[in-house]
């Protein structure tokens, strides 16, 4: 990115300081960053001994092999004891681990103690159907407690698990479940969505007949609807576990061994098997959950909002929170099912005090109007997180007075499937936090900004985010395609990791995340970022959300398209659009003028929330609209062009 052109982006100056109380408590100081940068390495083993490990590690990184890593590779332990049993041991058996709350309002609160049962009788039902050590397990779940269950009790017995959005067609499932030759699936009759059962099972069978090697398919009854049966494969969930013991003795498995694959979608080519292992992804899992949310696990409830699906799910509602013996809620449905408040509802009832959620949440709450949460009673929150793509400064600002009554910290973590665990984040006792910014690298994690040769820029300059050493969490390669794993992340810039997205760093030296560098626009020899053109629009009053794209132009090379949906209650007028085109270019400079501002009504997103420029560039460049297959709503492309005049 030109230097000049970043000079004028986004000048955003509002700061916040972190509130006295919570920084005089916090579990973690400025001074973590400071023994961190002294002995890295001796930080990470440190961390570590948050863990229980059956044989201690006395190695902490071998990079003997790069960029192929392994972290305390000599240690043993059991990811899932870690995460359930020692609580139990440690006297916390009565502990609430789990607030499961279903979309129809039915609940169910399940204690350390019982959790321990049940991925006991899980573990021991799976070993019964002939799951053992090394062998992969498909989970195609609705967000409901029995997949926490399932993930913890694959990860008992060394199986590893590679769970697949539940939203996910049958030809997705079956690839995944080929690639990584599942011998198990394990799903449920189906799940709610906006007030109805929605059949999961189906999708499983129609998978079936695609991919090979799967024995069982493990079936949880949640809804109780029809479905087809394969006598002799199928296996009803509660009926094999009932019959099994609550004891199961814990194996030992290497801090190497694979505990999950999960594909990121990836906007081309086929999906990348992402694969993590134990002891390391563990460590920084529940390191960051600690350190991020100031996580007091006897007196917080804290809540995610993700997908189990999803890394975020992996992450930070199973791994994460549960080796730290948080107390957490677990919500399986959408957001505005029955009402659009019931996010805040959930708050209420459950007195959350950390709420962990998306920009795109977020900018749709925004959206809703400021006088839905203003009717529930939110003030147990004192820590707010963000998580999944750049939140825009307004969408922060929203947050903070509206969900977090103008004093919680929001911590905005950027990280990947691939990272494991979050990368650079404020730290909510420490950090003056500004919106918009993910701000600084986590102690014992190195990141930072280089131009197209690999150079470090200067603060105040843009370019592209590196991760310069290797961390405990980290993707240890795709699996079965080591090469890919080399092409995709290490070879970009030598020795540094790729994280393939555009960033800057401000006159700090604090890191603002840009977006995809895929998505970055050239616009008559300068590069302009989406992001930045989004967060300008988003700041207007009447904005509600936007994306932006850069279409081919004759002229200037590319020119900015911007996609607005407006707020609750605003009309289009050609006034009105020409006024958001004089806003961006007053915020962001001239050259940021959007040369087109089309009004919608929704935008095409993935099922994690993510902005399908790539289709949006499709309309503005008057293609045929490409492949829609991953869109959350395949319905919504064609809504969008009926609402666009013909000649534009
Ligand atoms: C990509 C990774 C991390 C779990 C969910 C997404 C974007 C993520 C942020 C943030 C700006 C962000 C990046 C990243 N992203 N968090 N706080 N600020 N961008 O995992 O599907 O693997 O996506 O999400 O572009 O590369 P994922």
């Amino acid at each position: 990115m030109s230097n000049e052109s970043l000079a004028n982006l986004l000048r955003e100056e509002r700061r916040f300081a972190p509130p006295a109380e919570l920084a005089a408590a916090a579990n973690v100081t400025a001074a973590a960053y400071a023994q961190a940068s002294e002995d890295r390495l001796g930080f990470w083993a440190e961390q570590a001994r948050r863990l229980d490990w059956a044989v201690e590690p006395t190695q902490t990184l071998d990079w003997s092999n790069p960029p192929f890593a392994k972290w305390f590779a000599d240690g043993r332990l059991n990811v899932a004891y870690n995460c359930v049993d020692r609580h139990v041991e440690n006297g916390l058996g009565d502990r609430v681990a789990i607030h499961f709350e279903g979309e129809p309002g039915d609940s169910r609160s399940l204690t350390y103690a019982q959790l321990k049962d049940e991925v006991c009788q899980a573990a021991n039902a799976l070993l019964e159907l002939g799951v053992t050590k090394g062998d992969r397990v498909a989970i195609y779940l609705p967000m409901i407690a029995e997949a926490v269950v399932a993930i913890l009790a694959c990860a008992r017995i060394g199986a590893t698990h590679s769970v697949v959005f539940g939203g996910f067609s049958a030809d997705a499932v079956a690839s995944r479940i080929q690639d990584a030759k599942a011998k198990l699936v394990i799903t449920a009759d189906g799940g709610y969505r906006r007030g109805k059962p929605s059949a999961l099972k189906p999708a499983i069978d129609e998978a079936l007949t695609k991919a090979d090697g799967v024995e069982h398919v493990l079936v949880v009854r949640r809804t109780g609807q029809d479905i087809p049966w394969t006598q002799g494969r199928d296996v009803w969930w509660h009926e094999i576990t009932a019959r099994q013991s609550t004891q199961h003795t814990p194996e030992a498995h290497e801090a190497e061994h694979p505990l999950f694959i999960l594909y990121t979608s990836g906007t081309t080519g086929k999906p990348k098997g992402i694969l993590h292992t134990s002891g390391g992804y563990l460590t920084q899992a529940a390191y960051t959950h600690h350190a991020v949310f100031d996580l007091k696990p006897d007196t917080d409830v804290y809540w995610c909002t993700a997908d189990i699906g999803w890394v975020t799910g992996h992450s930070y509602i199973v791994y994460g929170p549960l080796a730290n013996g948080a107390t957490q809620v677990i919500y399986e449905g959408t957001p505005d099912t029955p009402h659009q408040g019931r996010f805040w509802e959930i708050v209420h009832k459950y007195r959350v005090t950390i709420l962990y959620t998306a920009p795109t949440a977020i900018r749709t709450f925004m959206k809703w109007g400021d006088d839905i949460p203003a009717k529930f009673d939110l003030s147990s929150l004192r820590v707010l997180g963000s998580v999944g793509e750049p939140i825009n400064p307004e969408a922060w600002i929203w947050y903070r007075e509206h969900i977090g009554a103008g004093k919680a910290p929001i911590v905005d973590t950027w990280w990947q499937t691939e990272t494991g665990a979050i990368m650079i984040s404020p730290l909510p006792g420490v950090t003056e936090t500004k919106p918009g910014s993910a701000q600084r690298a986590l102690p014992g994690i190195a990141a930072t900004v280089v131009d197209d040769n690999g150079t470090e820029v200067p603060n105040g300059s843009g370019g592209y985010l590196v991760l310069t050493e290797p961390w405990p969490s980290m993707l240890r390669t795709i699996w079965g395609d080591d090469q890919r794993y080399i092409d995709t992340y290490w070879s970009r810039f030598a020795g540094r990791y790729f994280a393939g997205d555009g960033a800057k760093k401000d006159e700090d030296g604090d890191i603002w995340l840009l977006g995809r560098v895929d998505d970055v626009m050239l616009v008559s020899g300068h590069n302009i970022s989406t992001t930045e053109v989004e967060s300008a629009l988003v700041g207007h009053s009447s904005v509600a959300e936007s994306a932006v794209v850069g279409a081919s132009d004759a002229t200037t090379g590319q020119a900015i398209v911007a996609f607005v949906i407006l707020r609750g209650g605003v009309t289009e007028t050609p006034e009105l659009v020409e006024e958001l085109r004089a806003h961006v270019g007053r915020t962001l400079g001239p050259i940021a003028k959007p040369k087109q501002i089309k009004i919608v009504g929704e935008l095409p997103k993935t099922r994690s929330g993510k902005i399908m420029r790539r289709l949006l560039r499709d309309i503005a460049e008057g293609r045929e609209v490409g492949d829609t297959t991953t869109l959350a709503d395949s319905t919504v492309m064609t809504h969008i062009q009926a609402q666009l005049p013909a000649t534009d």
